[in-house]
């Protein structure tokens, strides 16, 4: 990598994985992604470049199947679930991604027969026989150590550990990747980059994985013809996870174009759901060792989301889906919940009853009360014009510090450590700060103090509250870009300090910066009460 700064030659480069369409987009498959967009845009407000990644994963036998069941075409499945369900959710989630893959496109098969062809050009790739349980579910070999015995319905049958549903036995001559071969070096990596998977849970339990000694991997399947093309033998396809995986290459312009690629790849951050973390921190990083390709900097996996004490999935969705939250709570408050409430890398339980309690102590009545108050009290007694700060003193002083803490803090915590809740608890503890700042100061109060002394203390008051609430629309708007544009607005921040997505982090937490004179309004409630629900 030419330059590590990532600011200038180097892309921020951040995915989410490929999801399979199988079926439409849930809870689960949102959550990743909306943690990988407020990671981005996290890294854009620092000034850097940054590319995000996300996209859909096409092949396989799960695939074929459902649209068999569908009874059209796996490709025509595929374009009606893109174009109808995925693409649609990430639109009204918000979701600034960079680029959308769908490993069905040329720009993608193409390469990837490239990248196979050379693994074997360059004796990484075998002939060989296999036989073993299989999971449609997972795509992959089970080793039969890890299956579990099935009861009620499966009966006498073995399951998958993951999907609870029967294995397959699955016999075939296909192509193996010399992935045991690549034990030794992954020790060495996860020895040498501690951060490499992260959280620690999921660090050790990869290390214990591979230090049980890995098997080659099987990467063709001649069952089924699904799937892209083996070069040099196309009677076979590509294991879905081969071409999957690839997908972080391809993107980026990996035997395409090759400034690109340099400029982006390898990835900054893989973020990835715990239930693919081998093929992320093991399969991944041994392919492209075997290639010769640098290595992603960390693979970064969340934790589940469960509901009712299970895992989400597409068979135990409990009937509740992202648009019917958003429906409730707003697109705002539903990016935020999650990552607020989930530390991330921990699984979750999601219940209704506490995103309705968050949203009303924490977004409605300490940040939505605290910017309508702002704006109201600026406009009685300022007819809307925001004065300065003549009286500063201690108290103001203690606002601008708190601000700067929850800055630097919010930076660390989310742009670095992926640690959103933190992060974001940083910028809603001084959020309070501020809410306790009004309550002792009590400019309503002071209004009533017609002296000069009076009318400069109202205003250094308001004044501050107005400038803790700009540096508070920065730290927030990577979450809840809607709200926090409506409230630049009500500062009439744009005209003087440009546009919302323009601000700085770096500079987010400094004191002063809103001009006096700007024009406050009270603009519309950020986060309305909750209609009860029915
Ligand atoms: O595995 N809680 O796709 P997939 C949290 N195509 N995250 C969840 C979740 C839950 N309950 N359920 C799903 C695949 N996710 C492959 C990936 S990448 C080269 C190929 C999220 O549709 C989480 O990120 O099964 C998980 O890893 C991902 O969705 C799995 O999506
Ligand atoms: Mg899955």
């Amino acid at each position: 990598m030419s330059d590590s700064t990532g600011t200038r030659g180097h892309s921020y480069y951040v995915t989410t994985p490929i999801y399979y369409v199988n079926d439409r987009p849930h809870l689960g498959h949102a959550y990743t992604t909306v943690a990988g967009d407020v990671l981005s845009r996290w890294h854009r407000r620092r000034g850097e470049q940054v590319c995000f990644l996300t996209g859909t994963d096409e092949h396989g036998q799960k695939i074929m199947r459902t649209a068999e069941a569908h009874g059209v075409s796996p490709q025509e499945w595929c374009d009606r679930l893109v174009e109808e369900e995925w693409k649609p959710l990430w639109r009204h989630l918000q979701i600034a991604n960079d680029d959308f893959i769908r490993t069905t496109e040329e720009r993608h098969t193409a390469r990837v027969q490239e990248f196979v062809q050379d693994l074997y050009d360059r004796g990484e790739i075998y002939r060989g026989g296999y036989e073993g349980p299989y999971c449609v579910g997972c795509e992959e070999y089970k080793s039969p150590g890890e299956l579990l015995d099935g009861s009620g319905e499966f009966e006498g049958r073995k399951l998958c550990p993951i999907h609870r549903t029967p294995v397959e036995m699955l016999k075939e001559e296909n192509y193996f990747f010399r992935l045991s071969a690549y034990g030794p070096r992954l020790l060495e990596l996860y020895a040498a980059e501690p951060g490499f998977v992260q959280p620690e849970s999921a660090r050790n339990e990869v290390v214990r994985f591979v230090e049980q000694g890995l098997q080659d991997l099987s990467i063709s399947r001649s069952t089924f013809d699904w799937g892209i093309p083996v070069p040099w033998d196309p009677g076979h396809v590509i294991y879905v996870w081969v071409d999957a995986l690839l997908n972080y290459a391809t993107a980026v312009g990996y035997g395409a174009d090759p400034e690109r690629f340099a400029r982006t790849f390898p990835a900054d951050v893989h973020l990835v759901g715990k239930d693919i973390l081998r093929f992320h921190a093991v399969i991944w990083p041994a392919m492209l060792m075997a290639n010769g390709l640098p290595l992603p900097e960390r693979i970064a996996a969340n934790g589940w989301l469960m509901v009712g004490g299970e895992k989400m999935s597409k068979s135990n969705l409990t009937g509740i889906s992202p648009r019917q939250l958003t429906d409730h709570f707003g697109v705002d408050a539903y990016r935020y919940y999650f990552l607020r409430a989930v530390p991330f890398g921990t699984d979750g339980s999601f219940s209704w009853e506490d995103f309705a309690a968050r949203y009303t102590s924490e977004l409605a009545d300490d940040f939505g009360n605290l910017a309508s108050r702002t704006a109201a009290m600026v406009g009685r007694y300022f007819g809307g014009v925001l004065p300065a700060a003549t009286a500063a003193g201690p108290a103001e002083q203690a606002l601008a510090d708190g601000l700067a803490r929850a800055a630097a803090e919010a930076d660390e915590r989310i742009g670095e450590q992926l640690d959103f809740a933190g992060g974001l608890a940083a910028v809603l503890d001084f959020v309070r700060q501020v809410n306790g700042y009004l309550s002792a100061q009590e400019p309503w109060k002071t209004a009533k103090d017609g002296s000069e002394q009076g009318r400069a203390r109202l205003a250094t008051v308001l004044y501050s509250a107005a400038e803790a609430l700009r540096g508070i629309a920065v730290l927030l708007s990577p979450v809840m870009p809607g709200a926090c544009g409506l409230l630049w607005d009500s500062l009439g921040a744009e005209p003087q300090l440009g546009a919302l997505a323009d601000q700085r982090i770096p500079e987010a937490g400094g004191w002063g910066l809103l001009p006096a004179g700007v024009t406050v309004t009270k603009g519309a409630v950020l986060f309305p009460r909750l209609e009860e629900k029915s």
